[in-house]
């Protein structure tokens, strides 16, 4: 390390330079630093006292507001009580409780739930359940995955290889071989300030039955897709999308795969996209909400049938040779039984549901502002997408993400593509303090 790569902010932060960030500009972000050090509910606060308007819930996280005090005390209190257990062939009471608590929200017959530490690898042990589902049952030629363009599935070749985000993909390689992916559900000219799901689209879910015949339904184990695809900006699904992809999979005798690390508790207005959207798949990817942002977690949420399949070997032998050793981490455990009693006991799932009108009137509001071509939301996630500033990509909503954090409100970016996705506690004048932001921000950039 070098003097000039050395970079102090203030005399209360470390050094910058030996944390290697991820999905950051680095170099940029170590020039100007945006430290945040402290949070409260719907605020966090940077390391020189400012308070900040938090509209995205950390990274899609954080729904019951940061630093709940009693998420904050069954952590403290597990920590001091069971620091870890050995995850394989051990366990505590705690991880079999918070699977009997997130098992009773998830859609009937949703009835297992296998712990694992974060979105991406809740996506690589779906995809590899599925896979190993019907090698059991004497289909083992049932390799093939089918994702969609667009589609984010966190960042481990798995999700990589069903995902469809070119950036996140084209420096990696061949990936996973066998996947296909569907044509994305975005499209301005039919959809733009749609209310709600849009109506035009569903039959962008026939393109299925093509990848289907291309490759031989024998083939094909699952197909995998966010129900609101977040990271791409928010793309709401067409109505009666989700219920014809579920078909057509049923018909071939393939696994269905929601992916809801953002869409699940309570962002879409319910516990989960498949409750609002009343459809149910296979499997279910979760994380983020699942602890609210406070310790890592993620959760492979399985149907009963597919677990009765794995559980047909010779009795005390191993079912399924996958796992973290963090897998159902006692804090993690803690956390997420105190957050699903604070979104349950505080009904704030059905609160996303009573506010979604009225933030996607202030969405909408912005219709109008200068280089604004879109505003959707469903439940409390939302976009403006913006025209991007000529041969410059991305420069628009960067500016405006940086005009607003200096303002007092942290939103998030993807392409030229504003996302709001608040905690579930967000109130009406908060709502309005985001939009006001961003309406002054457009006007600048
Ligand atoms: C739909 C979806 N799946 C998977 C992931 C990956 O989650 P993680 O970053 O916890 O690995 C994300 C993260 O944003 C996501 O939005």
């Amino acid at each position: 390390m070098t003097d000039n790569t050395v970079r102090k902010i203030a005399a209360d932060l470390p050094d910058l330079e030996s944390y290697w960030m991820p999905f950051t500009g680095n170099r940029y972000f170590k020039e100007n630093p945006r430290m945040i050090s402290r949070a409260d509910g719907m605020y966090c606060y940077t390391h020189d006292g400012r308070k900040l308007l938090d509209a995205v819930a950390g990274l899609w996280c954080c729904n019951a507001g940061h630093c709940h005090p009693k998420i904050v005390e069954a952590i403290k209190e597990q920590a001091e009580t069971l620091d870890y257990a050995m995850a394989f062939q051990l366990g505590h009471p705690r991880v079999f409780e918070l699977a009997n608590k997130l098992t009773s929200i998830a859609p009937e017959g949703i009835d297992y739930a296998f712990f694992v530490n974060s979105g991406s690898e809740a996506v690589d042990t779906a995809l590899k359940m599925a896979l190993a589902y019907h090698r059991i049952r004497g289909q083992g030629e049932r390799t093939r995955l089918i994702g969609r363009e667009k589609g984010y599935h966190g960042v481990g070749f798995g999700g990589i290889s069903v995902g469809g985000l070119s950036p996140n993909r084209k420096m990696f390689g061949a990936m996973l071989p066998g996947t296909d992916h569907l044509p994305h559900t975005h499209n301005l000219e039919h959809n733009a300030y749609s209310r709600g799901l849009p109506e035009w689209g569903a039959h962008l879910a026939d393109e299925l039955e093509n990848i289907i015949a291309l490759h031989d339904a024998s083939t094909v184990a699952a197909v995998i897709v966010e129900p609101i695809a977040g990271s791409a900006g928010v793309l709401l699904p067409p109505k009666g999308y989700l219920k014809r992809i579920r078909e057509i999979c049923d018909k071939h005798g393939i696994l269905l795969i929601f992916d809801e690390v953002i869409c699940g508790f309570g962002r879409v207005g319910d516990s989960f996209g498949a409750t609002r959207f009343d459809v149910t798949p296979d499997l279910m990817t979760t994380a983020k909400g699942l602890t609210s942002g406070t310790v890592p977690m993620g959760a492979v949420l399985a149907s009963k049938s597919i677990y009765d399949t794995f559980m047909t070997g010779p009795e005390g032998a191993i079912e399924f040779f996958h796992g973290y050793t963090y897998s159902g981490h006692p804090l993690a455990a803690a956390a997420g039984c105190a957050t699903l009693d604070v979104y349950l006991g505080e009904g704030l799932f059905d609160r996303a549901r009573d506010m979604e009108d009225k933030f996607s009137d202030a969405l909408h509001s912005l219709k109008g502002e200068p280089n604004v071509i879109d505003a959707r939301s469903f439940g409390l996630i939302g976009a403006v997408e913006l025209e991007p500033i000529a041969g410059q990509p991305t420069a628009r909503a960067m500016n405006i993400f940086r005009e607003c954090f200096d303002n007092g409100v942290i939103i998030r970016t993807t392409g030229d593509t504003l996302a709001f996705s608040p905690p579930l506690i967000i109130d009406e004048a908060q709502i309005e303090i985001v939009v006001e932001s961003v309406r002054k921000a457009l006007h600048n950039n």
